[in-house]
């Protein structure tokens, strides 16, 4: 049953971006040693909204600042070994976090909990004790339950604002618009599809009937779209053949996704991409994080959409959705309960 009236406006604070604060945006990656992270330390030292980069691997991540703070773009960056999290996180806006290790053929995100819930959860305290007022982009899969944990452990430090948590999840909406394009014949531009839900297998529940082209494709050509979109992280983990999964185009994705958070936060208006945040519309449901549309803003979430109008095939999409990401998201808090 979906809670379609379930629309929430987050009340707005009273503090406001002065123009100076909108021009010193410092940004951490942790996990800037990775696969994603270099392409995507790369890609936030070339975004002209980020002043300061702020570098933080385990292993890797100096010489990764070094090579990187040479590129002729305005903003500074600095790179942190592993004993200094704490330095990298001072003063930090925006924390973007890929660290974890990735899948290999034949697993599934869900099989990396067990390694990337720790590392998450650890990352999440250090946040929440050194940049309390951050938002956090978390990248980490298995994100239907890294969300959660990063969730629980700040409300365990006092310190959760639901406005301030993101999911990435743009590397679903940038499949679904370039796969869509494809069959269509168009550009990705002229097909922005909202993908739904959460990050993984059937979690992944695209609205291509709310597009135009989307809603033209049919059939069994709709089935294998829909099935791409779904499972477009297997298909390059299987051609990746054991090295790893999806690494520049989640850089790309997720400079994106950092790009459109900043851009609220520095008053723009009218900024909505989906996301993955504590959500109302499910909740009725025992689902409290969910990927819809969101309106990011001054504070972050400013305004969670709901789904709108679905097809009798979305509908059934959701129904498969639903109750693996409620197992998904129970998994992640429990996970912090027992720690
Ligand atoms: P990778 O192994 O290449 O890089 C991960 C990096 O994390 C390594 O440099 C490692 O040293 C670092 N790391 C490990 N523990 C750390 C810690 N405690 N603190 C800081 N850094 C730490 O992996 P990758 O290909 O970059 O993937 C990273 C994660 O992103 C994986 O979990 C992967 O599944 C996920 N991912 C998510 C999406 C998405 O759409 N959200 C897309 C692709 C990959
Ligand atoms: C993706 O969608 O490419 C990522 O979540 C990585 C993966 O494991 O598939």
């Amino acid at each position: 049953m979906l809670a379609r009236s379930a629309v929430r406006a987050l009340s707005a604070n009273s503090r406001t971006f002065s123009s100076s604060a909108a021009r010193q945006t410092k940004v951490a990656v942790l996990g800037a040693g990775g696969g994603i992270g270099q392409p995507l330390s790369l890609l936030l030292k070339t975004d002209p909204l980020v002043t300061s980069l702020s570098l933080y691997d385990i292993r890797g991540a100096p010489g990764v600042a070094a090579d990187v703070s040479h590129v002729d773009a305005h903003s500074e960056v600095n790179g942190y070994p592993a004993d200094k999290l704490d330095e990298a996180l001072d003063g930090v806006q925006v924390v973007v976090i890929p660290a974890g290790v990735p899948r290999k053929p034949g697993m599934t995100r869900d099989d990396l909990f067990n390694t990337n819930a720790s590392i998450v959860r650890d990352l999440a305290a250090a946040i929440g004790r050194v940049a309390p007022t951050a938002h956090i982009l978390v990248i980490s899969n298995p994100v239907n339950s890294t969300v959660p944990i990063v969730a629980s452990t700040l409300q365990k430090a006092g310190v959760y604002n639901p406005a301030r948590l993101f999911g990435v999840t743009t590397l679903d909406v940038v499949r679904a618009a370039r796969f869509t394009a494809g069959i269509a014949g168009v550009k990705p531009a002229d097909t922005p599809i909202t993908v739904v839900g959460g990050h993984s297998g059937a979690t992944i529940v695209p609205l291509l009937s709310q597009n135009a082209h989307g809603k033209a494709i049919a059939g069994d050509n709709y089935k294998a779209l829909v099935h791409r979109i779904q499972f477009g992280g297997d298909e390059v983990v299987k051609a990746k053949d054991g090295a790893g999964s999806a690494t520049l185009s989640m850089a790309y994705a997720g400079a994106k996704f950092t790009n459109s958070l900043l851009r609220g936060l520095n008053g723009e208006k009218g900024v909505i991409t989906p996301t993955f945040v504590e959500s109302p519309l499910y909740k009725d449901q025992g689902i409290d994080f969910f990927s819809s549309n969101v309106e990011l803003g001054v504070n972050g979430v400013e305004k969670i959409y709901p789904l709108g109008p679905l097809s009798a095939e979305e509908e059934k999409l959701m129904e498969a959705c639903l109750p693996e990401l409620k197992k998904n998201i129970e998994k992640g808090k429990a996970f912090v309960e027992s720690s």
